[in-house]
C-alpha cells in the first residue's frame, strides 16, 4: 500500500530550501541563545541555523525550539557542527567564545576570542559568501576588526554590535529618572562597547528639547543633579548583571533581532554600531567603533555626521587609539 504522504499529497513542484531570510547564530550560549529566541518570537526570520562545537547541546537547543514551533510562525529550525547547514544565510550572528568572568574586562578575552573566530569566520564566508557578518563576541569592537579582516568581505558587510545596547541601557536609565518613555529618551552611546565609551550629551534630547540647553553643565563634574552617573551606570552595568546572574543575555539578544530585523526589511534605520572608522572624526587609525549608521540589506551604507563637541571628539580619538592598540598585540597566524 502507498504510503499515507503518497495517498495524501500530490507533488507538483520542488519545495525551496529557504524563505530567502536565512539567519545563522554561532555559538549557542546564553548569548546566542538569546538572540535566535528573540529572532524566533519577533518572527524577524523563519529560518533560523545553530553552530557550536557542542553536538549535544545544539541538538538540545533544536528540539526545544522546534516543540514550540506551534506557538511560532512555523518557523525551519536546523542545528549541527558542520558549516555547511548555515549555506545560503543573508545574516551569520557570531557569539561563539569566551565571556567575562565577575570583574574581568572585555579586552582581556582578545587572543583567545580572535582564535576562536579563525576557525569559524572562513567557513561562514565559503558557505554564504554573500552574507552580512553581524558579531556580538567580546570585546565587540575588536573582534569585529578581526571577523573583516579574516573574512574579506567589504567594510560594510562586517558590522559588530557595538554601542546599540549601551545606548538602550542609556536610554532606559534616562527613562527611570525622567518618567518618559525610553523609545521617547533621546541619546547616543558612541565609541567602544564598553569601558571608553562616549556619552553624547550634547544632543540627548526629549522632544528635540536638548536637555544641555536646560542644564548646561549636563554631564559634567560641575552638574549639581549627577546625570554624569547614568553614563557610569551604563559603563558598569553590564558587570553589575554579570555578577549577579553570570552573564548577559536578554538585551543583547533583543538588541541583536532588532539590527537584523532592519538589515532584512532593509529599513535605513539608524543605530549605533560598530563600524570601519577611519577618516571619521579625524580619526586616521583602521580600528571599528560605534558611530550612528545607517543600517538595511547591504549592512552599513552610511554614517551619521554627528556634531560633536571638543571633548566628545578627544574621547572618541581615545578610544581609537586604545583599539589600535590592542589590535596591534593580535596574532592572526
Ligand atoms: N556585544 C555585546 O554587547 C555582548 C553582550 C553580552 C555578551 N557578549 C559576548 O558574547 C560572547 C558569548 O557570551 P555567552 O554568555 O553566550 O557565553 P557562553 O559561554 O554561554 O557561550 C559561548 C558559546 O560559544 C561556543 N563556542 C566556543 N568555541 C566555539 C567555536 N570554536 N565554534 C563554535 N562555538 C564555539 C561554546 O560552546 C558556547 O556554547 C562572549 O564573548 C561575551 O562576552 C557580547
Amino acid at each position: 500500500m502507498a504510503a499515507i504522504k503518497d495517498q495524501l499529497l500530490v507533488p507538483i513542484a520542488e519545495t525551496l530550501p529557504s524563505a530567502g531570510n536565512k539567519i545563522t547564530v554561532v555559538g549557542i550560549g546564553q548569548v546566542g541563545m538569546a538572540c535566535a529566541f528573540s529572532i524566533l518570537t519577533q518572527n524577524v526570520s523563519n529560518d533560523v541555523c545553530l553552530i557550536d562545537v557542542c553536538a549535544d547541546k545544539l541538538k538540545g537547543e533544536m528540539m526545544d525550539l522546534q516543540h514550540g514551533s506551534n506557538f511560532l510562525r512555523n518557523p525551519k529550525i536546523s542545528a549541527g557542527t558542520d558549516y555547511s547547514l548555515t549555506a545560503g544565510s543573508r545574516i551569520c550572528i557570531v557569539t561563539a567564545g569566551v565571556r567575562q568572568k565577575e570583574g574581568e574586562s572585555r579586552l582581556s578575552l582578545v587572543q583567545r576570542n580572535a582564535d576562536i573566530l579563525k576557525g569559524i569566520i572562513p567557513q561562514l564566508v565559503e558557505f554564504s559568501p554573500d552574507t552580512i557578518l553581524l558579531m556580538v563576541s567580546n570585546p565587540v569592537d575588536v573582534m569585529t576588526y578581526v571577523a573583516w579582516k579574516l573574512s574579506g568581505l567589504p567594510k560594510n558587510r562586517v558590522i559588530g554590535s557595538g554601542t546599540n545596547l549601551d545606548s538602550s541601557r542609556f536610554r532606559f536609565l534616562m527613562s527611570q529618572r525622567l518618567g518618559v518613555a525610553p523609545t521617547s529618551c533621546h541619546g547616543w552611546i558612541i565609541g567602544e562597547h564598553g569601558d571608553s565609551s562616549v556619552p553624547v550629551w550634547s544632543g540627548v534630547n526629549i522632544a528635540g528639547v536638548r536637555l544641555r540647553e536646560l542644564n548646561s553643565e549636563i554631564g559634567t563634574n560641575h552638574d549639581d543633579e549627577h546625570w554624569n552617573e547614568l553614563h557610569a551606570q551604563v559603563v558598569s552595568s553590564a558587570y553589575e548583571v554579570i555578577k549577579l546572574k553570570g552573564y548577559t543575555s536578554w538585551a543583547i539578544g533583543l538588541s541583536i533581532a532588532a539590527l537584523a530585523s532592519d538589515i532584512l526589511r532593509n529599513t535605513n534605520k539608524v543605530a549605533a554600531v560598530s563600524t570601519s572608522v577611519m577618516g571619521e572624526h579625524g580619526i586616521e587609525k583602521d580600528v571599528f567603533l560605534s558611530l550612528p549608521c545607517v543600517l538595511n540589506s547591504n549592512g552599513v551604507t552610511s554614517i551619521v555626521k554627528q556634531i560633536l563637541t571638543q571633548s566628545e571628539t578627544e574621547q572618541l580619538r581615545k578610544s581609537a587609539d586604545l583599539m589600535a592598540e590592542v589590535q596591534a598585540g593580535i596574532k592572526f597566524n
